[in-house]
C-alpha cells in the first residue's frame, strides 16, 4: 500500500487530497479545495500574482485539514505528488516549492504529475473498470483534448483546439454578458433559461479532423450582440445568448467525440476537466455514447473542476505504470508541459 499527498495549485484552487493505492485500488481518505473564487471576482479574472499570494496564505491550512479529514499525519506519508504544469509559474511554484520543504523535512520522495494526466485519469477514480479503446474528452480552461487511450500508458492526443479552449470560450462570452467570474458555470446557469436559439455556427464540424475551434464562434456572439443591438444586461439576452452559445459548442463537441469514438472503434467515452461539470455537455455526451453503444465515464462534480484527488490518483497511475518517483530536488515546475 502507497499512502501519497498530493498538492495543487495550477491556477486558482488551493488543493490537496491523501490517496491510499493498493491492489485493491485508489481510494481517496480525505481531500481540501480552496477556492480563490471570491478574490478574482473582482478584478473579473485571475491575477496570477494575486493567486500566488493567496496559494501561499492557504497551502498549510488545507494540507493540515486534509491530513485532520484523513486521520492521518506526515509520518504516514509514503509519497508526495505535486502538479508541476502547465498552468500559471508563479502557482505552480508554490505548490512546488512547498513539497519541495516537505521533502526536505521527510526525507520523502516526489512524483511530479501532469495537470492534464489529473485531468485525464480522474474518471478512473469512480470507474477503475475501464473498457478500451477508450475515447477522451478533456475540456479545461486552458486545453481541449480528443486523447485515443489503449491502456493507461499508451495514449495519445487525436485531436485539440486551435485556438480557444472551450473553457475559455465559456469565460469570454460571459465577460460579454457582464456575467461574473468564473464565467462558465453563470453560462450554463442562464443557458437553462433560454427559449430563443440563435443558431451560431458549429466551428470546423466537417473539416474532417478531430480538432476544434472556439474563437470563431466566440466572435459570432460578440456581432450577434453588436448587430441587433442585445443588451448584455437583459436577463432574457443573456440566457438566450447563453443557451445559442453552449448548443453550438456541445454539438462540435458531442459530434466530433462520437466521430472519433467510431473511427478508432472505441467501447467508451470519458468525459474531464471543469468544463465537464456543464450539465448539458454531460447528458448530450452521456446520450449519444449510449445511442451508439459506448460506456461512458464522467467524474462527479467536485472531481471536474481542479482539484488534488484527480494529482493523487495520477500518482498512483504513474507507480502503476512503472514511474519511478524522484528525490524532491530534480523537482522543477513546466508551466507549458504538454501532454
Ligand atoms: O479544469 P478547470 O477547473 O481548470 C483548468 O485546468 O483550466 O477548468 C476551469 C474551466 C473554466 O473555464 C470554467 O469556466 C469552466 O471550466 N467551467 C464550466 C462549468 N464549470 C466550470 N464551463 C461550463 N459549464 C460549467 N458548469
Ligand atoms: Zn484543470
Amino acid at each position: 500500500m502507497t499512502n501519497i499527498l498530493s498538492i495543487e495549485t495550477s491556477c486558482d484552487e488551493t488543493a490537496a487530497a491523501f490517496i491510499q493505492s493498493s491492489a485493491r485500488g485508489i481510494k481517496v481518505l480525505g481531500s481540501t479545495v480552496a477556492s480563490q473564487i471570491k478574490i478574482h471576482e473582482k478584478t473579473s479574472g485571475v491575477v496570477p500574482e494575486v493567486a500566488a499570494r493567496a496559494h501561499i496564505k492557504k497551502m498549510s491550512p488545507v494540507i493540515l485539514s486534509t491530513l485532520r479529514k484523513s486521520g492521518k499525519s506526515l509520518d504516514d506519508v509514503d509519497l508526495f505528488a505535486v502538479t508541476s504544469g502547465p498552468g500559471l509559474i508563479s502557482s505552480l511554484l508554490v505548490g512546488i516549492e512547498y513539497v519541495k520543504g516537505l521533502g526536505l523535512a521527510t526525507g520523502k520522495k516526489v512524483l511530479a504529475v501532469n495537470h492534464m494526466h489529473g485531468h485525464l485519469y480522474s474518471p478512473l477514480l469512480e470507474n477503475p473498470k475501464f473498457k478500451i479503446p477508450n475515447i477522451s474528452l478533456i475540456v479545461s480552461g486552458g486545453h481541449t483534448y480528443l486523447i485515443l487511450m489503449k491502456s493507461k500508458k499508451d495514449f495519445k492526443v487525436i485531436g485539440q483546439t486551435v485556438d480557444d479552449a472551450v473553457g475559455e470560450a465559456f469565460d469570454k462570452v460571459a465577460k460579454m454578458l457582464n456575467l461574473p467570474y468564473p464565467g462558465g458555470p453563470q453560462v450554463s446557469i442562464y443557458a437553462e433559461r433560454g427559449k430563443k436559439d440563435y443558431n451560431f455556427p458549429r466551428p470546423i464540424l466537417h473539416s474532417g479532423d478531430f480538432n476544434f475551434s472556439f474563437a470563431g464562434l466566440k466572435t459570432a456572439v460578440l456581432y450577434k450582440l453588436r448587430d441587433e443591438k442585445l443588451n448584455p444586461n437583459n436577463e432574457k439576452v443573456r440566457a438566450d445568448i447563453s443557451m445559442s452559445f453552449q448548443n453550438a459548442a456541445v454539438d462540435v463537441l458531442v459530434q466530433k467525440t462520437i466521430k472519433a469514438a467510431l473511427k478508432y472503434k472505441a467501447k467508451s467515452i470519458s468525459l474531464s476537466g471543469g468544463v465537464a461539470a456543464n450539465k448539458t455537455l454531460r447528458s448530450s455526451l452521456n446520450k449519444a455514447a449510449r445511442k451508439n453503444k459506448l460506456k461512458f465515464y464522467v467524474p462527479s462534480f467536485a472531481l471536474c473542476t481542479d482539484n488534488a484527488s484527480m494529482i493523487g490518483n495520477a500518482a498512483a497511475v504513474y507507480l502503476q505504470n512503472g514511474k519511478k518517483p524522484s528525490g524532491f530536488a530534480t523537482l522543477k515546475v513546466d508551466p507549458d508541459l504538454v501532454i
